[in-house]
């Protein structure tokens, strides 16, 4: 049995992995991923970002996420959509454009209702709004926060509600685990959305690890527990876990397995934790080392796509 059946089997919704279209001329990658007794979700690792999928004013390239939703529909697995609002891989138009309060919430308002409608009823999640805060829980400098304030995340969560009302809507960002002041401006935003009678239903962390500085379970579970009892389900949305010098040596691949097991162990314990994503399954497509140099080795499969300690752990532990 592969993670995501025995995932299912422990009561979750789902075992996933990001992938993009670039990676389907490789048939021993393409044979773990459509297997879907290890994978049952995928999310694409980079085409539904506003760059590529609205390089230009209305310009809109649905062709990239088109094709990973096919490929997720023919394997029978579920479909998580990435993302809407964020300040990372934007086009020029919007990142250099000048904008007023109003013309600015109007081209969001136009981004994120072309793009999930034309979604609508296929994803079962969305993250609506990726990385708004700083690690100290101010507000991340961006042209959404510096032209609309907070205004941007209500104003983007309304937009996502209104097309497509069936989409599970998500605050997705990173770090939330292990700095308890972003946690705690994660839940102000929250309570922000929500005191408009705004609908949020989700918090995704990214989880993006490394190896013997992953949270332990409590902590993990506390983090969870403070959306949660927002009334919110959450998930693991982005998992990695990256050796911090290479080659790893035997106890630093003690470590990943034990990290990994302890995400897990951290779900399973939290009822409404629906699920887990690996943000790609093997080195061989970790963005971990081209953006942190000296970093890597943070997925379950090696390059070369043999499955790793860390894989074996996880699939004795479930
Ligand atoms: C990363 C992709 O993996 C890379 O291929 C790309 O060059 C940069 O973005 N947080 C997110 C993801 O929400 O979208 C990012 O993905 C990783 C960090």
């Amino acid at each position: 049995q592969g993670l995501h059946q025995l995932f299912v089997a422990a009561g979750k919704l789902f075992f996933g992995t990001a992938i993009e279209t670039n990676n389907f001329n490789d048939t021993a990658y393409l044979a773990i991923a459509n297997n879907r007794q290890e994978f049952g979700m995928y999310v694409p690792e980079n085409s539904q970002k506003w760059e590529e999928i609205q390089p230009a004013p209305a310009t809109f390239d649905f062709a990239a996420p088109d094709a990973v939703l096919a490929r997720a529909r023919q394997n029978g697995q579920m479909f998580r959509c990435h993302t809407l609002t964020w300040h990372s891989q934007l086009p020029a138009f919007v990142a250099n454009g000048t904008w007023t309060r109003d013309t600015l919430a109007a081209v969001i308002v136009a981004h994120i209702t072309n793009v999930m409608t034309h979604y609508r009823g296929l994803c079962y999640a969305w993250d609506v709004v990726n990385e708004a805060l700083n690690d100290n829980g101010t507000f991340r400098d961006s042209v959404f926060f510096r032209t609309l304030g907070t205004d941007f995340i209500p104003l983007s969560f309304a937009a996502a509600s209104r097309a497509d009302p069936a989409a599970r809507l998500y605050y997705n960002d990173f770090n939330l685990e292990t700095s308890p002041p972003k946690a705690a401006a994660a839940v102000r935003i929250v309570q922000l959305v929500q005191a408009l009678n705004i609908p949020i239903h989700g918090l995704g962390f990214q989880a993006h690890f490394r190896v013997g500085l992953t949270p332990n379970v409590t902590s993990l579970v506390a983090t969870q527990n403070l959306f949660t009892s927002l009334g919110l389900e959450v998930s693991f949305s982005e998992l990695d876990i990256a050796h911090l010098s290479l080659p790893p040596n035997a106890s630093s691949i003690a470590r990943q397995s034990q990290d990994y097991v302890t995400v897990v162990q951290a779900c399973l314990a939290v009822p409404k934790c629906v699920g887990i994503t690996l943000w790609q399954f093997t080195d061989k497509y970790s963005w971990i080392p081209s953006t942190f140099p000296g970093l890597g080795d943070a997925c379950l499969y090696t390059a070369d796509f043999e499955k790793k300690p860390a894989y074996e752990a996880v699939r004795r532990y479930l």
